[in-house]
């Protein structure tokens, strides 16, 4: 049996594909390759030893998707990872994410349906909860209103695969809804290198730590937190990638349903406590300074796992310290060759 990765050679799912690997699953990876490089499969192969299976396609492109399941009789279930995921780019192109994202999994379910696959587990956020009346969010709580288009994409994906859900239960199907993700594979030789300036902390640390871009603006040091920078939820890509392997399991296990878990750790760290934290593990410096609050910030949010844990077996395992080691890791291995 196969499991189908779409985006599987971006960051969080190429860090997914080597745990599969690693389990000794089949995996075929789907991926046009326009957030992610080809060099990323070689490096799965790399670190794991194990073959896979490479399809240059677009999951929009309904004719090629096809093809992959024609030629791959025993895919049995789907990990979902292939999406537009910059926020700021998608209030400047809507239309461009709603395609992408809403077409995009619309063309990928139905081809499921086709081929009578119907096991999926689907790359959600945190976004979606919104703001919410507590900081830390649970599963039970209703999805909130979006900020941005990229946010409304998984809102919505959420409410389409409910809704096939309900019409169809013969569906097996997991909403895992990311926190924070950082970090990168102990082996340094993937993680996360985002084109141009980029919008997210960790990889702007990691910019100005190798002195591509000469300092760090934290925006907003009057929130009310200990040191008055704004809180969330890191999680190491490792421990949310074998959170995956546990939301399949469970699939595995039951006939259909519907879960939807949170992946975090529980534990908000503020904007100062990461720079700081990245600085003295990895003695360099972080240069910064304190700007306006970036807009449409909340103040804290992070996860309640206790769901994830008590029903999937998961919980996160790495610390700030391994995330912010592994994070400067893949840049000197990858950059500083
Ligand atoms: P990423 O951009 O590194 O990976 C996404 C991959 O999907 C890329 O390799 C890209 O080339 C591919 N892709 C995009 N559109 C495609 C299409 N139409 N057809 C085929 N391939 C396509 O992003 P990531 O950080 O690994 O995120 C993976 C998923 O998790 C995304 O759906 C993202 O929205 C979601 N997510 C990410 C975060 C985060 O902070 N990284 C947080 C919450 C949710
Ligand atoms: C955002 C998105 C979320 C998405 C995630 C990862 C919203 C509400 N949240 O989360 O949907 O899944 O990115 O792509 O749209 N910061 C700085 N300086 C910087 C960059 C960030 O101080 O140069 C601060 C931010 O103000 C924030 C924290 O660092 O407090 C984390 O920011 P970021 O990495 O962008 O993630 P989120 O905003 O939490």
């Amino acid at each position: 049996m196969s499991i189908l990765v779409t985006g599987g050679a971006g960051y969080i799912g190429s860090h997914t594909v080597v745990e599969l690997l690693n389990i000794d699953e089949n995996v075929i990876i789907v991926d046009n390759l326009i957030n992610s490089q080809i060099e990323t499969i070689d490096k799965i192969k790399e670190i794991t030893g194990k073959d896979i299976k490479f399809y240059q396609v677009d999951i929009l492109d309904r004719e090629n998707l096809e093809r992959v399941f024609e030629e791959n009789t025993d895919i049995e279930s789907v990990i979902h990872f292939a999406g537009l995921k910059a926020v700021g780019e998608s209030v400047e192109k809507p239309l461009e994410y709603y395609k992408n994202n809403l077409i995009g999994t619309l063309t990928l379910l139905e081809t499921m349906r086709k081929y009578n696959c119907k096991k999926i587990i689907f790359s959600s956020s945190a976004t979606v909860y919104g703001e919410q009346a507590t900081s830390q969010y649970v599963e039970t709580m209703k999805r909130g209103e979006t900020t941005n288009p990229y946010g409304t994409t998984k809102a919505m994906i959420e409410k389409m695969l409910e809704d096939i859900y309900y019409a169809d239960n013969s569906w097996n199907i997991s909403i895992l809804r990311y926190f924070n993700p950082i970090g990168a594979h102990e082996s340094g030789l993937i993680g996360e290198d985002p084109k141009g300036i980029p919008n997210n902390l960790m990889p702007f640390i990691m910019k100005v730590a190798n002195k591509e871009i000469d300092h760090l603006n934290i925006f907003g040091k009057d929130y009310a937190t200990k040191d008055g920078t704004a809180a969330r939820d890191y999680i190491h890509v490792v421990d949310l990638a074998k959170g995956h392997l546990k939301a399949l399991e469970k699939l595995n296990n039951e006939k259909s349903g519907l879960f939807i878990y949170n992946l975090g750790t529980g534990n908000p760290y503020t904007v100062q406590e990461i720079v700081d934290t990245f600085k003295k593990v990895n003695n360099i410096d972080v240069p910064y300074e304190y700007t306006e609050r970036r807009a449409g910030d909340l103040t804290i949010m992070y996860a309640d796992p206790t769901k994830a844990r008590e029903e999937l077996g998961w919980a996160a395992e790495k610390n700030i310290e391994d995330m912010c080691k592994d994070s400067w890791n893949f840049v000197k291995i990858t950059k500083q060759k």
